[in-house]
């Protein structure tokens, strides 16, 4: 069995490094910060024990489980690895200067890979020698629970790359998807509307937060509403994906972020965290205006939009759209892939939804995909 690096020991490196000890490796748990390293080791044990407490785990598997981690601050105990996560700060310049240090310390054959939520791969790649080893692994918060893993390959990846880096991924249990070095892969593109739809639909006063909550779960299906979601996310994390995938897609306005919650945000309302967000939690949530035929229109109008996002991920080749419905589900928790979803109500139907949205509207948010337009001309269907 191989030796996995994980680099950076912060909250979803320290996931990642349990994972692959949990599976069997030899695990190199590398960060540069005295506190982190302290940190991820009590934060581990404590982890490890409560699944021993909850029976999910033996007293002997957790000491196994712990014994295969090194924990370090020498980044030259990576050598004789064959395969790096790396998941340090969302910075390029960063994360470009450990890739140049990492390509020179570990054997050919080792795999390069980085756990960024919105940085380009190939930029990240091209900061080494052997760029073809290179490669894009996003896991999701919390990483040992969740079980989808986007892959990422760059213009530089080889198949082999690619290949064996699926095999590892798939082998630990995890479902994996393959998406196209874009802005926000899949999820963090596709997911847009159901936080910036919401939003608009509060700022044009049609619902307030809880109404809209309600709507997309009781009608919907989801297991959290909009607002719920952005306040356990942190309104600081979920503001910024929204602006870099905006600045990234070349300031198209179909990702545009709100001042809503940029003004959340600067108020310090980060969600649950701070005890405060979209809801105040020291108080009890107000009650949702529960009715049925207002609460249909805000799910549709979300809906529509997540369906056009997912359609144009299929047109412009993102990803297949087995994979688009299968990260929606399993990295997300939609009740069901968005396209599947466009099936059941009849593409015609979204189309004529977001069509009327940009009539009524005159905004180029709400363009519908070209390949759903193709669709219903042509009488088809996703499956
Ligand atoms: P974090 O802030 O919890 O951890 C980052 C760790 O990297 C810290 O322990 C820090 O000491 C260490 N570090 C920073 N610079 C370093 C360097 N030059 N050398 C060695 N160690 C260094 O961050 P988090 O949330 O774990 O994110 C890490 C990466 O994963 C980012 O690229 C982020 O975009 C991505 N990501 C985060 C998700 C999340 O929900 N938190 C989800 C998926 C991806």
């Amino acid at each position: 069995m191989i030796k996995v690096s994980v680099i950076g020991a912060g909250t979803m490196g320290s996931g990642i490094a349990q994972i692959a000890a949990t599976q069997g490796h030899e695990v190199c748990l590398y960060d540069n910060f005295d506190g982190a390293i302290d940190n991820a080791t009590k934060k581990l044990h404590k982890i490890l024990n409560r699944l021993v407490e909850k029976e999910r785990l033996s007293k002997e598997e957790k000491e196994n489980i712990i014994s295969r981690i090194k924990f370090t601050k020498d980044i030259k105990e990576i050598k004789n690895s064959g395969l790096i996560i790396e998941a340090i700060i969302e910075n390029l310049e960063v994360k470009r200067k450990i890739f140049g240090e990492i390509d020179k310390l570990v054997n050919e054959d080792c795999i390069l890979a980085s756990n960024t939520s919105s940085l380009s791969i190939a930029s990240i790649a091209a900061a080494c020698k052997k760029a073809e080893r290179v490669i894009g692994i996003h896991f999701f918060n919390p990483a040992p629970l969740m079980p989808l893993v986007e892959i990422i390959p760059a213009v530089q990846t080889s198949d082999k790359t690619l290949k064996n880096t699926k095999n590892i991924i798939d082998k630990w249990g995890k479902t994996t998807v393959i998406a196209k070095d874009t802005p926000g892969f899949i999820v963090n593109r596709v997911a847009r509307p159901f936080y910036g739809e919401a939003i608009r639909i509060y700022e044009e006063g049609i619902a307030n937060f809880s109404t809209i909550d309600w709507s997309l779960k009781e009608i919907g299906g989801f297991r959290m509403g909009p607002f719920e979601l952005m306040d356990y996310i942190g309104n600081d994390i979920n503001y910024t994906v929204t602006e870099t995938v905006f600045s990234a897609f070349y300031y198209d306005p179909r990702y545009k972020p709100s001042f809503t919650q940029r003004r959340m945000m600067e108020a310090g309302y980060l969600g649950r965290k701070s005890n405060r967000g979209y809801y105040d939690y020291s108080k009890e949530i107000p009650q949702p205006t529960k009715d049925r035929d207002l609460a249909k229109k805000i799910l549709w109008r979300i809906l529509s939009m997540l369906i056009n996002e997912a359609a144009d991920a299929v047109f412009l080749k993102i990803a297949t759209k087995e994979d688009i419905d299968l990260a929606m589900t399993k990295g997300v928790n939609y009740p069901k892939g968005l396209l599947h979803w466009a099936d059941e109500i009849g593409i015609d139907n979204v189309l004529k939804q977001l069509q009327d949205l940009q009539e009524e509207y005159g905004e180029d948010r709400y363009r519908p995909s070209p390949l759903l337009r193709k669709m219903v001309k042509e009488n088809k269907k996703f499956y």
